[in-house]
């Protein structure tokens, strides 16, 4: 049985093992980023479904925390296997909803995997503390504890990997999850959800709702039984999830934006450096929130790194994803093709200079989809609003620097952050950029830095809290002090 039927069937969302949505829903069309076209409807769910959810998460909680955690672990297991099972499909409903190359909608799967068997795992070492008493007829304990029903909001970029992300965390400590997927790229979370139903995941454990994403929203914040809210998005979205979090005191985990500085010094390794900022710039067509958005290239290789970067930009193939051989597919939709344009005129009136790309891609192929061709801009200066704002698209804007201290308070100029590249050779350099940056992930010679074993997370406007790692699973326990008189 296929995962998502194709064609124009309508989807229904998924709440306590149960497929939810009728006629009495209004329907939203989903469509292909690639080529404009509809792809399904899905029933807009809102206000009365997500307090019915809130409900069966609820119910479900307590059978589910009192399993042991290798008992958990099992159940997530089997969701492990079967999503890897079904890594083609699902990786094609990806590029569909999506637009990213199947080969990056594999990798994505495999990712999004690999927190659920990190999870598993990591969910039999969650351990408590005995302390030292203060008084002598005294004991004292700390035990974890999950934290109850929790909701998360994901994004649009990592239609897969952002949910399992964290609600592998959440089950795996005890708690019951619901989640609302971005409204962009609802199939491969319903996929998911499928997956979850046949690995055996108890009724209410995990829940999938599509719909309206202010009254959904607004009922997971205002819920008092929701006790954690983890969202990855935008930060305007973050900030206002953290104040409709405020009457409930809701524990947070946000995910938020970035504006990654990506720098390359004199003594680096040009080829590695290049090759690390088509990863890490081109990746997803530059739809990442740690994605580099602005290279900041020390003075004496400015020139050999910018034509190193143009031979190998121009080397990327932007086409369909579901295409053998493609490198860059379409953007989201028009909006972010806007932004990307918006900010290329920008950086050209402030004195950048087009090096390469800078235009929606051209060819019939191409017409109904929002393709953008990779672009680089040389002599970027503070005064563009790619230094200050993230593009979300595919293109690189070069800074010149001199000094390290020059381009550590440039790279540190932002309010966002979340992560930060650089390639150097020198050890004391290496160390001091490492330790001087504020960001809460670093890349060091490396463009890629993502894995479940390491905590993924951001400081100032980049948000709250960890994902992935042990740090991750520790979001969704509440720590317990137990003091005993003997
Ligand atoms: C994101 O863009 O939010 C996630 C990127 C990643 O996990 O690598």
């Amino acid at each position: 049985m296929s995962l998502v039927s194709s064609g124009l069937i309508r989807q229904k969302s998924y709440i306590n093992g149960k497929w939810i949505g009728d006629d009495s829903h209004s329907l939203v069309t989903i469509t292909n980023p690639a080529n404009s076209e509809e792809i399904t409807q899905v029933y807009q769910l809102g206000k009365n479904e997500t307090q019915t959810a809130i409900e069966q998460a609820s119910k479900a909680l307590s059978p589910w925390k009192k399993l042991t955690a290798s008992e958990r672990a099992s159940v997530l297991m089997q969701w492990y296997e079967l999503i890897v099972k079904n890594t083609d499909e699902l990786a094609e409903l990806i590029t569909l909803e999506q637009g990213k190359p199947l080969a990056e909608s594999k990798g994505e799967i495999t990712y999004a995997a690999s927190f659920i068997r990190w999870y598993s795992e990591e969910a039999k070492r969650v351990y408590g503390e005995v302390i030292t008493p203060h008084q002598s007829d005294k004991r004292l304990m700390v035990v974890k504890q999950p934290v109850g029903v929790t909701a998360a909001i994901t994004p649009w970029n990592f239609p897969a990997a952002m949910i399992t992300r964290k609600a592998a965390a959440a089950l795996a400590a005890g708690c019951t999850m619901i989640v609302k997927p971005a409204p962009d790229t609802p199939l491969t979370a319903l996929a998911m959800a499928e997956l979850a139903d046949r690995a055996g995941i108890p009724a209410g454990v995990f829940n999938v709702i599509c719909g309206d994403a202010k009254q959904i929203g607004e009922t997971l914040c205002d819920n008092p039984i929701v006790r954690k809210l983890s969202f990855t998005g935008s930060t305007p979205v973050g900030r206002l999830l953290m104040a409709q979090s405020a009457k409930t005191l809701k524990k947070l985990s946000l995910e938020l934006g970035g504006n990654a500085p990506f720098i390359v010094f004199n003594d680096a390794d040009i080829d590695a450096a290049v090759a690390g900022a088509i990863l890490c710039k081109f990746r997803n067509a530059g739809q990442t929130c740690v994605c580099a958005n602005r290279l900041y290239i020390q003075a004496d290789v400015y020139d050999e790194f910018a034509q190193k970067l143009k031979l190998a930009v121009e080397k990327l193939n932007v086409g369909h994803g579901n295409v053998e051989g493609i490198d860059v597919g379409p953007l989201i939709n028009s909006v972010a093709i806007d932004k990307v344009e918006k900010h290329i005129a920008d950086a050209l009136s402030f004195g950048g200079e087009l090096l390469t790309g800078g235009t929606r891609q051209h060819g019939e192929q191409f017409e109904q989809g929002n393709f953008f061709e990779p672009t680089i801009i040389k002599n970027a200066n503070n005064k563009m609003l790619i230094a200050h704002e993230e593009t979300f698209g595919p293109v690189a804007p070069l800074f010149k620097f001199d000094t390290v201290e020059d381009v550590i308070k440039q790279a540190n100029e932002t309010e966002f952050g979340l992560a930060a590249y650089f390639f150097a050779r020198d050890i004391s350099t290496v160390w001091q950029v490492s330790e001087a940056l504020e960001y809460g992930m670093v890349g060091v010679n490396t463009g890629i830095i993502s894995t479940e074993v390491a905590p993924f997370g951001g400081v100032k406007s980049s948000g709250l809290g960890r994902e992935g790692g042990h740090q991750g699973l520790s979001e969704y326990l509440e720590t317990k002090y137990i003091c005993m008189s003997i």
